[in-house]
Parts: C-alpha cells; structure tokens; sequence
C-alpha cells in the first residue's frame, strides 16, 4: 500500500504544507478518525507522535505515513493513565524538538441502559473519553504555556449534542467535552492556546469496542452501516473518516485563528433533521 491509489483513505488530498515545521500528537491513531487525521497533518508537513494502545491495525500508522514521505513515530499508549500522557509530550519533544498541536482522539462506548451498567463500565466510558482529555491537556499546557502558543482539538460528538438510546456514559462524556472545551478555551485564549473540539456524525471506522477492551477492533456489520446511513436523512451516508479529518485540520491550522472554543458538526447534516 504505498500510493494514494491502492489507499485506504483515497479522499485525502497532497498536502499544501499548512503545518510545515509543526510537530502534532494525535490519540487513538492507528484506527478511523485519527489514523485519518493522522497522515493528513503529516501530508501537511507537521511530525506526528501517533498514540494508541493498540498496534493490531496493520499497517501501522507510521508506516503508512512514511509510505506517504511524511515523518511519524509511533508510541504505545494508553490515554487513561498520566504516565502514558506525560510521556506523550516528552517524546515530542525530545524525538521531534517541540509541539504545536495535540489532537485527543481516542475514544469509545458501551451500549446499554443505565441501570445495566457495571462501575466498571461506567468508569471505563468516563476514563476514556473524558478524563483522558483532563490528563493529556494537563501534560501539554506547561509547555504551550512557556511557548505562547499551542493547540488543541478534542474529539466529541454528535452524541454530545443529541441524546443516543442505550448509549448514557458515551452521551454524558461527550455532551462534557463540548463543554469542557469551551471552558478551557476562556482560561487559556490569552496566553496564545486555542482549544476546540469536532462533533463527528456516524463515521465509517472500526470501532464498536465494549468493555473489557478488546485488542482487535471490530468492523461494522453491513446492516448495522445502512441503519445508521439511512439515519442520515440529509446525505444519507455515514462519513469517511477523511472527512473529519479536514475539520480537524481547518481548527489546528493558521486559517482558523479566530476560532477557539468552538464544537465544529461535522455531520452530513444529521443535527439539522428534527
Ligand atoms: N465513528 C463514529 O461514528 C464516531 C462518531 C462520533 C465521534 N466519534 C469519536 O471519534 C473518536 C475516534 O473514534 P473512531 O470511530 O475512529 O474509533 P476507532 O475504534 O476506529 O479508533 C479509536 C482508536 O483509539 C484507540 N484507543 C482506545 N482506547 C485507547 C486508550 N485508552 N489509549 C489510547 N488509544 C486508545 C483504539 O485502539 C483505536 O485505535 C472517538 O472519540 C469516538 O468517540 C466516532
């Protein structure tokens, strides 16, 4: 798999160098979304540190990038501890000298009813999805802090602004992002640091994974896809995982400098349909 013709993610564009001499850490980076936004940052220049508990997606996503003529290093990690967080920025910059953006991705949820849940369960949605975010922007600040500049990208949903049946934790945490984006926002506008997050709409990617977490990522069934394509009266698809990628990109890049605190729906319309 070594061009964009024989390619996973045939929607993504050569790069324009938007990100040139930037250097990016992206979560949950070796599947959907963030393996998507992984190799568009580096196409546009910038050296990811591609973060995941899990190397089971093969290729790898570094090699993918490298493939690309991109740089990339891939580190094994796992979100919900600040250890794994803390060494996030330390190899960004001791293997690439500095950091720019850090985009908190990784993410995932348990379907059932409330009174269903284990604490197990429970805490698990909540560690992932929303203390990770606590614990990776808290390892970043500091050095964004002594830069005057940095930026960040969390990953909500449209679950955070709509409710899903059979979906509590999931619902809760990312309703929590939106709005702990825009809080961290306020407190760190003037020091140079914009924050904001993308709400993506159902994307086509691996992901499903309950709890316990599995190593594997499972695939979508195709009549689970067309459920939740259909759902989407307005395009009726679900989105390729290149298509939040470029939001992401829009937030992380110069062109958006006057955006900061904002959740940006990315959708294909499914918010606008009462
Ligand atoms: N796919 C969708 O329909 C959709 C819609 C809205 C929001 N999202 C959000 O997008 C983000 C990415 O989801 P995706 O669909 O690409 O899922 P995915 O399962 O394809 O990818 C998620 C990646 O995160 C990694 N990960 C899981 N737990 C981790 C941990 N503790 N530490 C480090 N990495 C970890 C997984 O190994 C996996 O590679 C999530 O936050 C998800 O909630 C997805």
């Amino acid at each position: 798999m070594s061009s964009t013709s024989a390619d996973e993610h045939p929607g993504l564009g050569k790069g324009l160098g938007r990100l040139q001499g930037r250097v990016a850490i992206v979560t949950g980076a070796n599947s959907g979304i963030g393996r998507a936004t992984a190799r568009l940052l580096a196409r546009e220049g910038a050296k990811v540190v591609c973060c995941d508990i899990q190397e089971t997606v093969t290729p790898r996503v570094d090699s993918l990038i490298e493939q690309d003529g991109g740089q990339a290093i891939f580190l094994r990690s796992d979100v919900t501890l600040q250890n794994d967080c803390d060494r996030m920025i330390s190899t960004a910059l001791e293997r690439f000298g500095d950091l720019d953006i850090l985009f908190n991705n990784a993410g995932g949820g348990v379907r059932k009813k409330i009174h269903e849940f284990t604490d197990e369960e429970w805490n698990f949605v909540i560690n992932l999805n929303l203390t990770a975010i606590f614990r990776g922007v808290r390892a970043a600040i500091p050095h964004f802090l002594r830069k005057g500049r940095g930026n960040i990208v969390n990953t909500a949903s449209t679950f955070g602004i709509l409710a899903s049946a059979q979906y509590p934790a999931y619902c809760a945490t990312k309703a929590a992002v939106v709005n702990l984006t825009r809080q961290m926002a306020l407190d760190y506008g003037t020091s140079g640091i914009r924050i904001n997050c993308v709400c993506p709409g159902a994307t086509e990617t691996p992901r499903f994974r309950g709890y316990p977490p599995r190593p594997t990522l499972d695939r979508a069934t195709d009549e689970q896809r067309a459920r939740m394509a259909s759902s989407n009266r307005a395009l009726q698809r679900m989105a390729r995982p290149e298509e939040i990628a470029y939001g992401v990109l829009f937030l992380v890049s110069d062109e958006s400098s006057f955006v900061t605190g904002h959740a940006l729906v990315i959708d294909g319309g499914q918010t606008i349909d009462a």
